[in-house]
């Protein structure tokens, strides 16, 4: 009886998650045809398979987790938490006009009940009714999606406060992830949700340290993340900056990405390369072995 229930009740679920560096320099060479170029085909080449992964897999919606770079939000004011809630987010303006990518169309009645069931969850998630998004964003849909006339999926934005001290710890961010995991599977529609960490590798944009690149760290960080969550969690943020560097702490968005996955996952894809601007790029593609099988037979 409970099976038979079940097997009818209509419920949205994660399928997969993945993570992925979001350079702002990639987008810019990918909209100036650049991606084939010597310096940047490395970079774009390990995200092929990526591309034809995710057309088959047909998300539905992407949660995609991201950092505002001052552009939404000014250093005025700084939520640790944002969730979009817009019916549309258009690319925003960085400095050099926004970049010629399709406008972001959100799911507002998703998006306010997962804001309803995580905030219930006591997690204060500030409501974003209106804002533009930036690369942060953009560039992870750009890597996945390639350049299509408009995007494939809809998008719900929730933008993580790491560029302001202090950032919330990587337990915080995992703790979300199981948070807003519970929050999809009480909504009642057959979504195929993914969800996305974006930000990292390592990467130091400013003083001394400029540059930094710390190669062992970022191939254990993955594996950590892959295989033993619970104990990347408990990093403290200081120890991100001191491996990753100053801007390596956006790496904790990753782990909201983990924190809604299950306790054991297949590792679909994983890429690696040095460098890109002056930073490290990951990405890595993670599948929930039991959700994300029988989409791909549908679809
Ligand atoms: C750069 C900026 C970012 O936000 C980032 O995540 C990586 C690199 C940059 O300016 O090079
Ligand atoms: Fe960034």
């Amino acid at each position: 009886m409970a099976v038979a229930r079940a097997a009818v009740r209509r419920m949205a679920r994660i399928t997969a998650g993945v993570t992925t560096s979001h350079v702002p320099a990639i987008g810019a060479a990918l909209d100036a045809g650049k991606s084939r170029d010597a310096y940047w085909n490395p970079v774009f080449s390990g995200y092929d398979f990526s591309k034809r992964w995710i057309e088959a897999a047909r998300p539905d919606v992407v949660i995609l987790i991201y950092n505002d770079h001052a552009t939404a939000f000014s250093l005025d004011v700084i939520p640790t938490f944002a969730i979009g809630c817009a019916e549309n987010f258009n690319p925003a303006d960085e400095g050099w006009g926004p970049r010629p990518v399709p406008v972001v169309r959100g799911h507002p009645q998703f998006a306010s009940h997962i804001a309803q069931a995580v905030i219930q969850q006591d997690f204060d998630l500030t409501i974003v009714n209106r804002m533009d998004v930036d690369h942060g964003l953009t560039v992870p849909l750009s890597l996945l999606f390639g350049q299509p006339a408009a995007w494939p999926c809809r998008v719900v934005p929730l933008a993580v406060n790491v560029v302001q001290y202090p950032p919330p710890s990587g337990q915080r961010c995992y703790a979300l992830g199981k948070a807003i995991r519970r929050a999809v599977e009480s909504f009642d529609a057959d979504l195929k949700v993914q969800i996305w960490g974006t930000g990292g590798m390592s990467h130091q944009l400013q003083g001394p340290r400029a540059g930094l690149i710390n190669r062992d760290f970022d191939l254990a960080f993955m594996d950590r993340l892959v295989e033993d969550p619970e104990l990347q969690a408990r990093m403290p943020h200081i120890d991100y900056i001191r491996e990753a560097g100053s801007e390596g702490i956006e790496l904790v968005m990753w782990l909201v990405m983990r924190g809604a996955l299950d306790a054991k996952v297949k590792e679909i894809h994983r890429f690696y390369h040095v460098p890109a601007s002056n930073t490290a790029v990951g990405h890595l593609i993670l599948e929930n072995p039991r959700t994300a099988a029988p989409d791909r037979s549908q679809s």
